[in-house]
């Protein structure tokens, strides 16, 4: 039987490493690129039977057109957000499937890690130890225990960074589109419209998917009624902060600080090193001058456990569309909140 072919693109070593471990199982021959998707880089996927994304690969309408001219049928997303894809482009020609859950916990615990280091100022503090200067004054820094938590989206990581703040004694006020009643009944969370939770939190963390109604979710209103000291964190996708408002705000001291794994302009640098050249991106320049912002280049999924997750379950979503004809995952157009409603059972179309 002819081997399945399968081209990944914008790989990098620790992509290649874990994929190559899962596909000892699944034998598919598989070609790792470099390159990321658009319409300029989608004529490498000829020859390919399914080709196998990341977060900042396109998938707009071009694109959608040069895949199906080389009769490409799948793309997996080795990653849960699929903001980056035209659903609507891509419905009834290519399917597209996701990995709706990988390591939730490395998510949170991540998001969790950029809070206390911003109010720990444990950025500043590695620094100065390791120039020997051992001086505490600037590191004063906040407890997190009785301070209130807001979590926006409370789907599967929310909720964890949720219980995960709990922990620390803070009470939990939370919005959702979808609230989980019974969650936050037996957790103690308050949900509350959005407004009041950016009214009463001392730490806000952003957990939605970025959709059209999500888009620049925290702009000037918002961050005009947050209280002054109040800590913003982001690991779910850059957009969902307006960043020029946030970049004002931090101008105007009028919030405390800023962690974010995600930044809304990131497709041109995370990912890649830029330590030798200057950074064009004056929003993202700027944003890296305040002493209160800490950022990660969208490292939050990257464990051990989360990588050889996303890896069994991508080559799993190959397998069950080209060896059972039925699509795990899927992703669509036409179904609720984009998720296909037949995924277990065979594919939306
Ligand atoms: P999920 O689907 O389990 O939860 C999303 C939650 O957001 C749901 O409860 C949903 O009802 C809610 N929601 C949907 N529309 C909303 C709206 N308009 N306003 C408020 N809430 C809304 O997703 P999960 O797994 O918790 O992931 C959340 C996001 O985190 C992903 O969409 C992705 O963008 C991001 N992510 C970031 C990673 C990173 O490495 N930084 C890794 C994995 C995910």
């Amino acid at each position: 039987m002819q081997r399945i072919k399968i081209s990944f693109f914008d790989t990098k070593r620790y992509d290649r490493e874990a994929f190559d471990a899962a596909n000892k199982q699944f034998g598919y021959e598989i070609t790792y690129l470099e390159t990321k998707l658009n319409s300029c880089s989608a004529e490498m996927a000829k020859g390919a039977d399914a080709i196998c994304i990341f977060v900042n690969d396109r998938v707009d309408a071009d694109v959608v057109r040069i895949l199906e001219q080389h009769n490409i049928k799948l793309i997996v997303l080795r990653c849960a957000g699929y903001n980056n894809i035209d659903l609507q482009a891509a419905w009834k020609k290519i399917h597209v499937a996701r990995v709706s859950a990988y390591s939730p916990n490395a998510i949170a615990e991540h998001a969790v890690s950029l809070l206390l280091t911003l109010t720990r100022h444990i950025h500043h503090a590695y620094n100065r130890v390791r120039e020997g200067n051992f001086v505490l004054t600037g590191l004063v820094g906040r407890n997190l225990h009785e301070k209130t938590a807001g979590i926006i989206g409370t789907g599967k990581i929310g909720k964890i960074t949720a219980e995960i703040l709990k922990g620390f004694g803070m009470n939990i006020v939370a919005f959702d589109k979808f609230p989980d009643a019974a969650w936050a009944e037996k957790t103690g969370v308050a949900y509350m419209d959005i407004e009041k939770v950016c009214t009463k939190s001392d730490v806000i963390s952003l957990h939605s998917p970025l959709t059209r109604e999500t888009y620049h979710l925290i702009n000037e209103d918002l961050l005009s009624l947050m209280k002054h000291d109040v800590c913003i964190i982001n690991t779910g996708r850059g957009a969902l902060i307006d960043t020029k408002a946030l970049v004002s705000a931090l101008k105007k001291r009028h919030i405390g600080g800023a962690a974010l794994d995600v930044y809304e302009e990131e497709e041109d640098y995370f990912f890649e090193d830029w330590s030798g050249t200057a950074i064009e991106d004056d929003t993202l320049a700027r944003l890296l001058t305040f002493p209160n912002v800490i950022i990660t280049g969208h490292q939050a999924f990257l464990t051990h456990e989360a990588l050889s997750a996303i890896a069994q379950t991508t080559l799993s979503n190959i397998s069950g569309y080209v060896e059972h004809n039925i699509l795990p995952n899927e992703i669509c157009y036409n179904c609720e909140k984009g998720i296909c409603m037949k995924k277990t059972m065979n594919r939306c179309w």
